[in-house]
């Protein structure tokens, strides 16, 4: 347990010496949604929100959140998603406001508008690119000149996940060991990948039962299979990081879905069981296999919820396309979106 609050943390250490008030009256920011190939799942601290293991995702370009923040003359903080003003009481605004309660001056209200550029029914459009889009917006409202890697620290106490979304293309996460998490940091890899592939399969809309943050907790405090995971989440992240300098994308593809699905076995040996899967997404599994015996070359990942994410190269998009109509195609290097 560290002996600061992520509060003291941020203003104390992170914040030392930068603006403790806004700069300006106004500020945006985007940041892309993104797809863990080696999954975070599970915490050594939850206040800090700091994981047991590194994780490493692939950005999804143009599937993000774009949030604008303006100063208001108001009692309380107004938050609008995708237009609609959302209660004070709603699950969503209460984690704003906590997150915001770091380091936001009693005081200062804002309007946020946020936009999901993601079809929400993906269940994509996650905290991630929320609070990513939240740690560039507000590093611009108050002027703080904090590097990326800094701002990671600030989006990780919203959201694990979210230290991976504020760059586009590869990030990884290390875990650091510290108590108040300051190594826990993400950072991009210079390495690009143009003809990589990210297809959303959208297979239920429906909203999720366990969230990932109170599935993680389930799973590390009642799985007998989760005391194999980190062993396996260290080593598939090497290999991962590995294939990506290599540009092996057999390498790539195979770890990332036995990766995900090891994942999914430390969720199902939890009790009360966690299973995200639907009917349809066993089916599109098959598919999937199915694919790949045919000599295509396609992987799976997901995450808490029942919609897969292919992996695929850009040579075999028609082909696998022919199987799953409604793919969602991602490019996320394409040309416009630099890692950086
Ligand atoms: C399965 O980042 O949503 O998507 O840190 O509690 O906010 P909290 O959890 P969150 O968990 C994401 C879990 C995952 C895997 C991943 O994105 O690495």
């Amino acid at each position: 347990m560290s002996s600061m609050t992520p509060a003291q943390w941020v203003q104390d250490e992170l914040l030392a010496g930068r603006n403790t008030q806004p700069a300006l009256e106004q500020a945006s920011a985007y940041a892309p949604a993104n797809i863990a190939l080696s999954k975070y799942w599970g915490k050594r601290e939850k206040s800090f929100n700091l994981p047991i293991t590194g994780s490493l995702s692939v950005s999804l370009a143009d599937h993000g959140t774009q949030t604008q923040l303006q100063i208001i003359d108001a009692p309380e903080h107004q938050v609008y998603l995708n237009g609609e003003l959302q209660g004070a009481d709603t699950a969503f605004v209460k984690k704003l406001d906590t997150w915001l309660g770091l380091f936001m001056p009693a005081d200062t209200h804002l309007r946020i508008d946020t936009h999901n550029t993601v079809p929400t029914a993906a269940g994509l459009a996650s905290s991630a690119s929320g609070f990513g889009a939240m740690a560039l917006a507000c590093n611009e409202l108050f002027g703080w000149q904090l590097d990326y890697t800094s701002l990671s620290t600030i989006a990780r106490l919203g959201s694990g996940s979210a230290s991976r979304s504020l760059w586009h293309g590869f990030v990884k996460w290390q875990a650091g060991e510290a108590d108040n998490g300051h190594d826990s940091v993400a950072y991009v890899l210079p390495e690009r990948w143009p003809k990589l592939r990210v297809g959303i399969l959208t297979v239920s809309s429906a909203s999720k039962a366990v969230s990932s943050r109170e599935g993680m907790q389930r799973t590390v405090q009642t799985s007998e299979l989760f005391k194999q995971w980190p062993a396996q989440a260290n080593s598939d992240l090497a290999i991962i990081e590995q294939a990506i300098m290599d540009a092996d994308f057999s390498l790539l593809g195979k770890t990332a879905e036995h990766n995900a699905m090891s994942m999914h076995a430390t969720m199902i040996g939890a009790w009360p069981p966690l299973v995200y899967w639907q009917a349809e997404s066993v089916a599109a599994m098959q598919q999937v296999w199915t694919l790949r015996q045919q000599g295509v070359e396609v992987y799976l990942t997901m995450d808490a919820g029942p919609n897969l994410k292919l992996l695929f190269e850009e040579h075999n998009t028609a082909l696998v396309k022919q199987v799953f109509s409604d793919l969602d195609v991602i490019q996320p290097f394409s040309s416009a979106k630099q890692n950086s």
